[in-house]
């Protein structure tokens, strides 16, 4: 299961990648991705190095083989518990461990985690120093912010990335907007702040030798190619969430050059099968898959139907994949 040594075929996998999401971009989630991209680079939720090692929360590492390539985002800001963290992650065989340094919820800003750390560039890399020396051949990047508060974002971005290119870091995201530490929750501050991405352009062509890639906003495979034309990778959030068959069902042929035939959503709600009833034979409940497939006929006749029977029927007792056959749109 563990596949070291995927540098290159990171790189060219983080041209599209799904973003890191808590509660939503679960193993389960990731996938039921896969089966639409062979090639997209996937992230986990954020787990927390202090989870991780005063916590023993190993668990929240688990993942299936065919989420290769995968991407782990660890959150934390002491340098020494993020390299133990590091350690812990590539000997579960994730792909590359990633540092959050763009999350502003209000737990993750008590333990001085997330964009936060936008305000200490010397510490972000004092900690990936430690975690390139844990990571070995697995590559450590950082997804980051524009700016907080009332920093500069034309001014911070640029230093904090150099201060990154520094310490070793060759592959970053960049989300394109700031985030306000005091006021806006975070889910405004995925929306309310403006996103700037001429300035996140400006940075690949200030770091041409740094593979960036750029976040937030992104709704369609048509704007992830524009994107392309600037940047070496673009992160989709949401859009993949919500309407991942939109997202990923071309992305193979689109942005990979991969000619094989892509499943059509059918096949993959079919090809869902297998997995669920291996998860509920294991104890789990359909609804923990079935939530992440909500959006898969998005924008399809029975869109709707689809949703609310899946919906309505998964916290039954007893409920299976007959309950998806029974969604399925004609
Ligand atoms: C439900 C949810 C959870 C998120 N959790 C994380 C997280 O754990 N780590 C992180 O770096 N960003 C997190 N984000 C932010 C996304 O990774 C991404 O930066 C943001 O949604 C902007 O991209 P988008 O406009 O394509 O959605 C989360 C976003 C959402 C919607």
């Amino acid at each position: 299961m563990v596949v070291k040594n995927m540098k290159q075929d990171i790189s060219t996998a983080s041209r599209l990648s799904v973003a890191p999401m808590m509660d939503w971009t679960d193993r389960h989630c990731r996938y039921l991705h896969r089966l639409m991209s062979h090639h997209a680079l996937l992230y986990t939720e954020m787990v927390t190095a202090p989870a991780l090692v005063r916590g023993g929360a190993v668990h929240l590492l688990t993942f299936n083989p065919e989420e290769h390539p995968v991407a782990v985002q660890l959150g934390g800001s002491d340098p020494v518990e993020l390299k133990e963290a590091t350690k812990i992650c590539v000997d579960h065989g994730y792909d590359e461990v990633n540092l959050n340094v763009g999350c502003p919820s209000d737990r993750v800003q008590s333990g001085a985690f997330g964009a936060v750390l936008m305000k200490s560039p010397e510490l972000v890399a004092d900690c990936v120093t430690l975690m390139q020396e844990a990571a070995g051949d697995v590559p450590v990047t950082v997804k980051c912010r524009i700016g907080v508060d009332d920093q500069e974002p034309t001014e911070v971005l640029p230093a904090f990335v150099e201060t990154m290119r520094a310490a070793g870091i060759t592959r970053m995201q960049i989300h394109a907007r700031k985030a306000w530490l005091d006021g806006l929750s975070p889910k405004q501050n995925r929306d309310i702040p403006p996103l700037d991405y001429p300035l996140a352009h400006a940075m690949k062509e200030v770091f041409p030798d740094l593979h960036l890639s750029i976040n937030g906003g992104i709704q369609s495979l048509e704007m992830v190619e524009e994107e392309l034309t600037y940047m070496d990778g673009v992160m989709v959030g949401r859009a993949a969430y919500h309407q991942p068959y939109d997202i990923l069902g071309a992305a193979d042929a689109r942005i990979f050059g991969d000619t094989r035939v892509a499943l059509t959503r059918h096949e993959v709600v079919l090809a869902m099968e297998d997995y669920i009833g291996r998860h509920i034979a294991e104890g789990g409940k359909v609804a923990q898959i079935t939530k992440h497939m909500l959006g898969l006929f998005a924008g399809q006749p029975g869109a709707r139907r689809w949703k609310r029977v899946l919906s309505e029927g998964a916290h039954k007792d007893g409920a299976g994949f007959e309950l998806v056959k029974e969604a399925l749109p004609a």
